[in-house]
């Protein structure tokens, strides 16, 4: 036995994956990859569904569900919160990922199909509130471990993803992406980052581009055309990561060391 084997063997240091998904069909393939099953609800008033695998009962995936007054998936930041609280309350993470898909862009050579590793961090777009501090605390500005190692192993690029609640952009989203080189738009990263980094939990994203948001053809009709083909690539290439961090060990955000989550002030009387 490898000292990392026989360490986690002694329960010396855990590697619990949760892979958090917004939408079924980004999420069926990775499902299907890991051979895991739906286990049920995270908590009874979401339609949150998580999924594990007996073989490898360290590496859960959550999905945010589908909406039931609308009958579509519980897209954007808002599940994205929820979901990610519960992943980090009900399963204890030592490493939080999103998977998912994103809009790229063509003018910094991104084509349909490409997977990134968010690197250096992870950015809100689209909560613009022109007042000190606050335009710092609404960009987010997200720092991720450094995933370089993992993406030149697997041959996937890093950069900066961008987070919004629209999956359409205006020309004020386009200059603040261009502003901290966003590489990926999608509709969850930061949210999760943000309740990761609460919890001093190391999150990343792994985002496969279905459009491209810097030319004429209109997202939504890209999105829907390539949404199976880059969910196939996002499987693919989520799986690689799963394996990379089993044998390699969890990365911490400063590259060194895992952070112990800090409780202050909790209320008594609660
Ligand atoms: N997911 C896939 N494409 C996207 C886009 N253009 N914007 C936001 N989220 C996305």
């Amino acid at each position: 036995m490898h000292l990392r084997e026989t360490e986690l063997a002694l329960g010396l240091i855990d590697n619990t994956i949760v892979i958090l998904v917004a939408m079924k069909p980004e999420a069926m393939p990775i499902v299907e990859a890991l051979g895991m099953e739906l286990g049920g609800r995270l908590h009874p008033c979401y339609p949150i569904e998580h999924y594990s695998s007996v073989k490898r009962p360290h590496i859960h995936l959550v999905i945010n569900g589908v909406c039931p007054r609308f009958g579509v998936d519980n897209v954007a930041s808002q599940p994205a919160t929820i979901a990610a609280f519960l992943c980090i309350e009900r399963l204890h993470p030592s490493i939080l990922l999103n998977a998912g898909t994103a809009g790229g862009f063509q003018s910094a050579g991104s084509s349909i199909g490409d997977v990134y590793l968010s690197y250096p961090k992870v950015y809100f777009h689209d909560r613009r509130i022109p007042i000190p501090g606050f335009q710092e605390f609404g960009l987010g500005s997200y720092p991720c471990p450094d995933v370089r190692p993992i993406a030149k192993a697997l041959g996937v690029k890093t950069g900066s993803v961008s987070t919004g609640n629209s999956l359409s952009s205006i020309t004020e989203d386009l200059e603040i992406m261009k502003g901290y080189e966003g590489r990926a738009k999608d509709m969850e990263a930061a949210a999760i980052a943000w309740v990761a980094e609460q919890h001093h939990v190391p999150f990343f994203a792994i985002k496969a581009i279905t459009d491209l948001v810097d030319t004429d053809k209109p997202v939504q009709e890209a999105f829907l055309e390539n949404l199976a083909t880059a969910s196939a690539q996002l499987a693919l290439k989520t799986v690689e990561v799963v394996e990379y961090l089993e044998s390699h060990g969890i990365p911490a955000l400063d590259g060194t060391e895992r952070m112990e989550p800090k409780c202050e002030a909790i209320d008594p009387r609660i």
